[in-house]
């Protein structure tokens, strides 16, 4: 079996690189460590990078990386993807690169020891700034074919199953925190989100003024989360059609952890208030200024999206 420690990068399509690495810098506390015209990457704390932006379409997710544990070496993880029937994937030597079935791109790296293993707090710098991620969490999206799509992440990725909320959403881990990927069931499969976890509420409250002088608006948030636990804010990017979640104290679970059944309900999502606008679950660009402009609770119904399949 495949077995994955945590989420190792996230690599986005940009339209300019330059112009997307100093947005992501400024406004989300990210620390630059290598751009270029054609690939920039940045890092959260003293990882090499947690998110990587190349020039390359269509905008958004290009791909998820995921580091292996310390105990399954890439050779092992090779053997498992070359005994595993209906994987798709392709060896690029030190990346494994495996496709999911509605084609959303996995890259899978070996183990990393950072050169110095203690915490942040106490380890020496020169680059990084005062309001920044503690590290990259997780990964979601709308699926629709859940149950194709959940077969591959438990049994080609070896990920288990945290919670189910009714059939609209499933969870996995692969460590102690609650998710590192979650699905929510859709007409249509769309990248969602990525999500930086910063420490406390206090520094989600110096970063949500950050974005909104920058022009950006919550998609949904500040909220309490039933599943997972976490509080956190949905923040809209419309540069690239995805959301960037920020988020504090996510649950931890406990070993041999059991998946549960959440009704899904709106107490489920938000134990403190209102379940997402509609257009919290869509990226074109109709929910998007129904967003921004807040239509739907001004009681403006957002008119269906056409899928076209
Ligand atoms: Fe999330």
């Amino acid at each position: 079996m495949l077995k994955l420690l945590k989420i190792d990068h996230v690599c986005l399509n940009v339209a300019d690189v330059r112009e997307a690495a100093a947005r992501y810098a400024l406004q989300f506390g990210l620390d630059v460590r290598e751009v270029g015209e054609e690939r920039a990457t940045l890092a959260c704390d003293y990882e090499p990078y947690s998110l990587e932006l190349v020039c390359g379409e269509p905008l958004g997710h290009a791909h998820t990386a995921w580091q292996l544990r310390r105990s399954c070496s890439l050779d092992e993880a090779r053997g498992h993807l070359a005994a595993t029937a209906d994987a798709n994937w392709r060896d690029e030597g030190s990346t494994l690169v495996v496709t999911d079935p509605e084609g959303f791109e996995h890259h899978v790296v070996a183990h990393r020891d950072d050169a110095d293993r203690r915490p942040a707090i106490a380890r020496q710098t020169t680059t990084l700034g005062g309001l920044r991620p503690r590290k990259l969490g997780h990964v979601n999206r709308l699926t629709a074919d859940m149950e194709a799509v959940t077969r591959f992440h438990t049994d080609v990725l070896g990920m288990e199953i945290a919670d189910y909320l009714g059939d609209a959403g499933i969870w996995f881990h692969v460590n102690a925190e609650h998710h590192q990927m979650a699905l929510v069931r859709s007409p249509f499969p769309h990248f969602h989100h990525l999500a930086f976890d910063y420490y406390d509420f206090g520094t989600l409250r110096s970063l949500f003024d950050n974005v909104a002088q920058h022009g950006r608006w919550l998609a949904w948030g500040p909220v309490r989360h039933g599943i997972a636990q976490n509080i956190c804010g949905y923040v809209r990017i419309t540069e690239e059609p995805l959301l960037v979640e920020c988020y504090v104290d996510m649950e931890q679970l406990e070993p041999d952890h059991e998946p549960r059944q959440w009704p899904d309900d709106r107490f489920s999502s938000n134990t403190w208030g209102p379940l997402p606008p509609r257009s919290y679950f869509r990226f074109d660009e109709e929910a998007v200024r129904y967003e921004r402009d807040s239509l739907e609770m001004l009681g403006e119904k957002l008119p269906p999206l056409e899928v076209h399949t």
